[in-house]
């Protein structure tokens, strides 16, 4: 997997610079922790995979080399400079300039089959509970039963405590990210 690019770290600080709540990390994921989060998607299942803020697209090549197919890959980015990025380095990806927490209202119609995957880069602690938790619940209601919802992130605790409705558990734990990251998986109990 190829390291990120001086590029790719210069338009991540513009982000940062202009939009720090949103951007929420001081550069993109380091390869190790791309490729950490793409090992979460069960190659088993077919059907569509959504990103959530792709920001340079280390995590969508992960995916891609991981061998989820670029065709099935969806990505909502917030950043008009980081979505033409993305689609400009992905043109069979589905690239749609926009806010990730309405991705249902993007999105819903369009997709005909629930999602083998979704996987999240947003900064969800940036973003109070009841934010979080809509976006988590909207996710696991559009998934195939069992099928994950991943987060990374900084914290040492999940974004939103688990329910009878889902579980969660921290999948792995990237030190070699700065700054260390955990991965956490939701999952439907339906
Ligand atoms: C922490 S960065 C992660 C970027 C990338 N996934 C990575 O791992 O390097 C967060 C990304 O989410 C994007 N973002 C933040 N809020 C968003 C929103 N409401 N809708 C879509 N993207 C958003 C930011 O622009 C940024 O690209």
């Amino acid at each position: 997997m190829a390291a990120n690019t001086a590029a790719e770290h210069l338009s991540f600080l513009r982000g940062l610079l202009l939009r720090p709540k949103n951007v929420g990390a001081i550069a993109p994921s380091s390869p190790a922790l791309a490729k950490a989060i793409a090992a979460q998607v069960d190659l088993t299942r077919s059907g569509p995979v959504l990103e959530l803020g792709p920001g340079t697209g280390v995590v969508t090549q992960a995916l891609i080399e991981r061998g989820v197919a670029e065709e099935r890959l969806i990505a909502i980015e917030y950043d008009p400079e980081f979505a033409a990025l993305v689609a400009k380095r992905f043109p069979r990806t589905r690239v749609l300039q926009g806010d990730a927490f309405q991705f249902a209202q993007l999105l819903d119609g369009s997709i005909d089959r629930p999602y083998a995957a979704i996987i999240s880069g947003l900064p969800l602690l940036n973003f109070p509970p009841d934010t979080r938790r809509g976006l988590i619940e909207s996710a696991l209601e559009r998934l195939q039963p069992g099928a994950p919802y991943i987060q990374f992130s900084y914290g040492t605790r999940p974004s939103i405590p688990p329910t009878d409705r889902y579980t969660v558990r921290r999948a792995a734990t990237i030190w070699l990210n700065l700054p260390p990251a955990r991965i956490w998986v939701y999952r439907s109990t339906r």
